[in-house]
């Protein structure tokens, strides 16, 4: 009797914090499930509401401000018209001091005249520096121009671009060389021009102004563009770790459908043929003004990358990441019926549809 007692007592004392200590590890399996399932159902929703990539959006959210900006020297090229110089105003209202470049010396005075109203800036705050990024040896002496202006340069932003559109086997060399030249060698050549002063301060800040085209692993009717635009997203991914150490950052800005006068420069299959297409502005796009805050979030929080565009630009973006083969897959199956509606725009005289595939 006293045996089974004492044999009822171990089991009591050995057993129990074993029973006992079941419900609290559930507890803790429930807790982690949920908190597993809670950050992918707001992934999602981030995923299909928001206009940039998760990281930027929490950014927006709890990341530095423009503020920060304050005071700093940024020089914009293709200053003179959309993406450009809505993020001259943007850069402006957070009171940085500016040099516009681009090669419309009055489009860039008038952007001047309104950086100085929206920011209350001073003349002598916004130098306006006529510059065709395709002359590279016309770099270093602008380079010098701004030190001799402002004694230093603390924000690069190679925005300057152009795209093209037309049929990969028909698009002749002359397109795929301006198109290398102006986006890809351009931005090399001035960045090259202006590191050895970043360099020389131990910090600084390139951002480049790539595209969802520089990401995406397919593209229709704008091969050189996209061909381009992925270099870019090359050549600035190999500068990046070089310089890190030298306290420099690099940002690739990538946009989606951005309401512009792109297609207005844009080049046709031959040189010297201009589309001079319009955006429609009933369809989906996101206005300069927005992409230029994003991007200036960006910049403030010296992201590596940023992706910049509402669904389903944004999906896109995530599938062709972390699913490749997926992506390049599906644009192959649909690409006929993509190619034919083009086309049957085009026959319209209008390239909108060209352009929100391959923004
Ligand atoms: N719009 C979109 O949907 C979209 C999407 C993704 C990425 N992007 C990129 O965003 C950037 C800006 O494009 P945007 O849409 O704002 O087009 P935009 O309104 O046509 O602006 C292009 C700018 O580049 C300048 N530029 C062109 N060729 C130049 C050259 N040889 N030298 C110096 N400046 C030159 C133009 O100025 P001048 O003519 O006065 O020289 C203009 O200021 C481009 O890199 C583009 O690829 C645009």
């Amino acid at each position: 009797m006293n045996m089974n007692s004492n044999v009822s007592n171990l089991a009591v004392t050995t057993l129990y914090p074993i029973c006992y200590s079941g419900p609290p590890a559930m507890d803790w399996l429930y807790l982690v499930n949920g908190l597993a399932a809670l950050s992918v159902v707001v992934f999602f929703i981030m995923l299909l509401s928001g206009d940039s990539d998760i990281f930027l959006q929490l950014m927006e959210r709890f990341g530095k401000s423009q503020e920060c900006l304050a005071g700093k020297v940024v020089w914009i090229t293709g200053a003179s018209s959309g993406i450009g110089e809505a993020l001259a105003y943007e850069m402006a209202r957070a009171q940085c001091r500016l040099v516009l470049s681009a090669r419309r010396e009055e489009e860039l005075e008038r952007v001047k005249s309104e950086c100085i109203r929206v920011g209350c800036l001073n003349h002598e705050d916004v130098l306006v520096l006529k510059l065709d990024i395709k002359e590279f040896c016309d770099h270093e002496a602008a380079v010098q121009q701004v030190l001799k202006t402002f004694q230093r340069i603390d924000i690069l932003v190679n925005n300057a671009g152009r795209t093209n559109k037309g049929e990969w086997t028909t698009t002749s060399m002359a397109v795929d060389q301006e198109l290398l030249a102006v986006n890809v060698l351009g931005p090399v050549s001035l960045t090259r021009a202006v590191l050895p002063h970043m360099v020389s301060r131990s910090q600084g800040h390139i951002v480049v102004t790539s595209s969802v085209a520089g990401k995406l692993g397919a593209a229709l009717y704008a091969g050189s563009y996209f061909g381009s635009k992925h270099a870019l997203q090359g050549w600035f991914d190999a500068l990046r770790p070089e310089v890190y150490s030298k306290n420099i950052n690099v940002t690739s800005i990538c946009p989606g459908p951005i309401y512009t006068n792109i297609l207005q420069h844009a080049l046709k299959e031959n040189a010297g043929e201009i589309l001079q297409g319009k955006m429609d502005p009933n369809k989906k796009r996101m206005s300069p003004m927005r992409c230029a805050r994003l991007m200036t979030i960006a910049i403030a929080n010296r992201c590596d990358e940023a992706w910049i565009s509402t669904t389903p630009g944004l999906v896109s973006l995530y599938i062709n990441q972390y699913f490749p083969n997926t992506f390049k897959w599906c644009i192959k199956i649909f690409s006929s019926r993509l190619m034919a509606e083009i086309d049957s725009e085009l026959g319209d005289g209008n390239a909108e549809t060209i352009t929100k595939l391959n923004a």
